[in-house]
């Protein structure tokens, strides 16, 4: 039987990684073959690039991890983060629905300003506080209204893994080289490791009629200060960090960044819950197992 193609885009990122080292695994062999694509490839930058690898590839399904992701790097560079979060998309969907080709698209909390302070919904009025979620909620437009009827939008946050940088690393380097850290706790939301999203990812592409906005993270409703208690309590209890330092919480005024970012963007994953049958894991669990992952690699 001719095996499907699925391409996926970004693939040397952190989500992009995640889904590489387990699709092997998942049941999608069966069904689809995949082609790994990053900026060498398939650079979004370039219109001619991503028609040239679209037509070559011929996916059926394209799941796009690629993104300008530099949230605070995005207000300087705005030209930048707009084609590729925002112009490449365009690009990908108009192709997608030519082609009826299935475009899966991952957005992010930051499309919400975090004044709800109750967990958004996927209709939720949108209204984002920077460059880099603008020009994710323009690309998640692309998906929803250009691509044929068949698109998904999945939106998540906090992402961490054991591939790349993410916050978890960062903490984890810091609280092994300094006296004592200071971390943001007016800022509420929920981390989300690549192992569960890319678990939801298979479940959406196994699902082909699934279309629309999925909202998803791994349920917590926590601060970054929270989130780097239980990152290093975590550390020290297997050994990869051989002593804790004191944790500062401050407030976000105190640690200036160039990008505003949402104080409450907590997804509310219920309908996502319901409409995929996937196995859930406590956020706890999710951190302790990406932890474990890098204590492995030493
Ligand atoms: N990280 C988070 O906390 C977070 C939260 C919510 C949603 N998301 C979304 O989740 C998705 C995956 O994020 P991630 O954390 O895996 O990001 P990531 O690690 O930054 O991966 C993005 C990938 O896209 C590549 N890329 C950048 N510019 C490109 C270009 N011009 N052409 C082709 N590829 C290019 C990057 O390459 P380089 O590394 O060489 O630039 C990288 O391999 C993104 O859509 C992001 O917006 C992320």
């Amino acid at each position: 039987m001719t095996k499907e193609r699925l391409l996926l885009t970004g693939s040397k990122g952190q989500l992009g990684r995640t889904f590489t080292a387990f699709f092997a695994g998942s049941g999608l062999t069966n069904v689809y073959e995949i082609q790994e694509v990053d900026i060498e490839e398939l650079d979004f930058t370039d219109r001619n690039s991503i028609l040239s690898a679209l037509s070559f590839y011929n996916p059926s399904t394209i799941v796009n991890c690629g993104a300008y992701t530099a949230v605070d790097h995005a207000e300087e560079n705005e030209k930048l983060a707009r084609k590729i979060n925002d112009d490449a998309v365009a690009i990908m969907a108009d192709w997608s629905r030519k082609e009826k080709s299935r475009l899966i698209h991952i957005s992010t909390d930051f499309v919400f300003d975090g004044r709800k302070r109750k967990p958004y919904l996927p209709d939720d009025v949108t209204n984002p506080l920077g460059v880099y979620g603008k020009t994710k909620l323009a690309g998640e437009g692309y998906v929803l209204n250009r691509s044929g009827g068949v698109g998904v939008v999945i939106r998540s946050s906090w992402l961490y893994s054991e591939f790349c940088s993410n916050f978890v690393k960062t903490m984890l380097a810091l609280m092994g080289n300094k006296k004592e850290i200071k971390v943001v706790n007016d800022q509420v939301g929920s981390p989300t490791s690549t192992h569960s999203l890319v678990r939801l990812l298979f479940s959406v592409i196994d699902n082909k009629l699934a279309s629309g906005i999925f909202h998803w993270c791994d349920g917590a409703a926590i601060t970054w200060y929270d989130f780097a208690v239980e990152i290093q309590k975590q550390a020290f209890d297997i050994g990869v960090l051989r002593s804790k330092i004191p944790i500062r919480a401050i407030n976000t005024s105190a640690y200036p960044t160039l990008a505003k970012r949402p104080p409450y963007s907590v997804l509310d994953r219920k309908q996502t819950l319901n409409q995929f049958g996937i196995e859930v894991v406590g956020w706890r669990e999710e951190l302790r197992r990406v932890i474990g992952e890098l204590a492995r690699a030493g």
